[in-house]
């Protein structure tokens, strides 16, 4: 399958070793810095793969099959309108799109182009989580009652610093749609539910030079009447402590933490069905940093749909129930009230203040 790559900065590395555990045909690697994609074709020996610095004449000339997109967040949803017009598949890294308007035009398009639309939340793909699904696919919990997900990490100044689109409302947003969407989108997979109301509070505690949140936290409602927790932050001292992920239900209750929801610390059902002490060393696995281990897989799942036709495990409605819920998290907190989901005009919650502004 003829594989791309848009942007080449830190995540990209993840790409294109996910390309090539997948036995990927790389055809082009694109970023607006030459010194960037030299230094990722570098590091891979792909010195012979076409470089470009235009991802519009990239498409035209190589016609690549799957397309992924590792620019700065508010870039995705253009770019990725562009390649899926271009008839390409396309992953796009987290998250799908600043704004609840640019996901559905995204999720639309490769409707109507018949291409697939997976997003870049890679630790599904954790063998904790995948364990925890499968008990939740197996109903073991019963009824859930509540779940909690908490991202407790550490960002410096010189993170920030390190890009100025960092924390930027226009192209990241804060350690909510930056860093916690990933644990946002493992409480949403395993409720299997709808939020129905969200009640949240944000701040900027540490990092007065950013413009979004570096602290935010949320209590939610589910259409069954569960309810859940989100804390983010990224000012815990003196470095990163844990994501964690918590459910409840009325037979079991699993808490899973490490740095990225990769240990699982308990595992209570009253099936009895495995054993916690075995389950909890098979199925936890320390990670070389908080990016995991989740992209090849996650691209091998959307190699494996494309060719089957059927929908990637991380489709673009997950992404964009994440990004919708964090928007209706930075709503309630600056109204200062409960927020329903879904949310109505949501152009009011773009947090970007702008539907296609042009931003590529
Ligand atoms: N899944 C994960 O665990 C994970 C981890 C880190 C970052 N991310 C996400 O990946 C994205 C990129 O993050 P990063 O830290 O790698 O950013 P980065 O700033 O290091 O890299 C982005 C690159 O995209 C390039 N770029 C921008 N516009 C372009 C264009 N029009 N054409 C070609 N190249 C272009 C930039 O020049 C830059 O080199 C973000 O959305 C971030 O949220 C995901």
């Amino acid at each position: 399958m003829k594989f791309a790559l848009i942007g080449c900065g830190h995540v990209s590395p993840n790409h294109i070793q996910a390309a090539l555990n997948n036995r990927l045909d790389i055809v082009a690697i694109c970023d607006l810095v030459p010194e960037e994609y030299l230094k990722l074709s570098g590091r891979f020996g792909l010195d012979q793969v076409p470089r470009y610095t235009d991802y519009k004449t990239m498409l035209e000339k190589e016609r690549p099959e799957l397309v992924a997109i590792a620019t700065e967040s508010g870039k995705h949803a253009g770019q990725a309108l562009d390649c899926i017009h271009a008839g390409c598949n396309v992953i796009i890294e987290k998250p799908i799109a600043l704004s609840a308007e640019e996901a559905d035009a995204v999720i639309r398009a490769g409707r109507e182009m018949g291409v697939s639309v997976c997003v870049c939340h890679q630790n599904r793909f954790n063998k904790a989580v995948g364990y925890i699904r499968r008990a939740v696919e197996e109903g073991r919990f019963g009824r859930m009652l509540h779940a909690s997900a908490a991202v407790r990490w550490n960002r410096g100044r010189d993170y920030y610093e390190q890009k100025k689109w960092r924390g930027t409302r226009e192209m990241d947003g804060g350690c909510l749609m930056n860093q916690c969407i990933h644990d946002i989108d493992l409480l949403l997979w395993m409720m299997r539910d709808e939020v129905v109301e969200v009640t949240a509070y944000t701040d900027r505690l540490m990092h007065p030079y950013i413009e979004a949140e570096d602290f935010g936290m949320a209590m939610l409602k589910f259409k069954s009447g569960a309810y859940g927790l989100i804390e983010g932050s990224v000012n815990v001292y003196p470095a990163n402590l844990e994501a964690g992920l918590c459910l409840f239900g009325e037979k079991g209750t699993v808490k899973a933490g490490g740095m990225s929801v990769n240990i699982i610390e308990e595992w209570r059902f009253a099936d009895g069905k495995d054993d916690p002490e075995r389950v909890k060393e098979l199925y936890s696995e320390e990670m070389p940093n908080v990016y995991g281990y989740g992209h090849t897989p996650l691209y091998a799942d959307m190699v494996e749909a494309i060719r089957e036709g059927r929908k990637p495990c991380v489709d673009g409605e997950a992404g964009k129930k994440a990004v919708e819920l964090i928007l209706a998290i930075y709503r309630s907190a600056e109204e200062g009230r409960p927020v329903k989901l879904p949310l109505k005009e949501t152009a009011a919650a773009d947090q970007a203040g702008g539907l296609f502004n042009g931003r590529r």
